[in-house]
């Protein structure tokens, strides 16, 4: 696929998920749908959760303190948010920002998928449990965080979710630790 192709396909996928009305309960809800942002052609993507009440408000992912502190870790390999691309699983804000439900997820599934085929990543970085669950079935993010997995043909790297890290110490530097192993995984592939 050629590069110049990327972001108009990724803006196809976005208007899909609009025509088609998925998970209308939440979309009525939310300020808008969070879709993506970073470099289409990135060989890294990383996958969060679902968006919350920054992300919500500015259509962006990763905006809040989670965001930062992911900012703070990419800047420690050398990459910027313009270097890769970030997503959610779940892409309108879960009310409160509950848990999102299984549906929810399986109803995002194929839309994540087909983002995925159009980056082509080398690495998919999945963060937190529901992120991995969705693409990573029936492992333990306690005992598979930084470990790659590879799974279908797609190189995997699970990691803690920063929001969960963020406040506290020892899984805080166990996600720093396992994100400094990212430039050597990535060399590997
Ligand atoms: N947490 C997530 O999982 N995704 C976001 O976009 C923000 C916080």
């Amino acid at each position: 696929m050629a590069k110049a192709d990327k972001p108009k396909l990724l803006e196809r996928i976005k208007a899909d998920i609009i025509k088609q009305n998925i998970c209308p309960d939440l979309a009525q809800e939310a300020t808008q749908l969070v879709f993506g942002d970073g470099n289409p052609d990135a060989d890294i993507v990383l996958i969060g959760e679902a968006p919350g009440k920054n992300e919500d408000q500015q259509g962006l992912p990763f905006v809040g303190a989670a965001g930062k502190f992911l900012d703070e870790m990419l800047a420690g390999i050398g990459l910027k948010r313009e270097d890769i691309y970030i997503t959610n699983i779940v892409k309108y804000r879960p009310p409160g920002n509950r848990d999102p439900y299984p549906d929810e997820k399986t109803a995002f599934l194929p839309f994540l998928s087909a983002q995925l085929e159009v980056i082509k990543p080398k690495l998919v970085i999945t963060l937190g449990r529901h992120s991995m669950d969705s693409l990573l079935p029936g492992l333990r993010i306690s005992e598979c965080h930084g470990q790659p997995k590879r799974f279908k043909g797609q190189v995997y790297l699970p990691l803690f979710h920063p929001a969960a890290a963020l406040y506290n110490g020892a899984m805080r530097q166990t996600l720093i630790d396992d994100f400094a192993k990212i430039p050597r995984v990535l060399a590997a592939i």
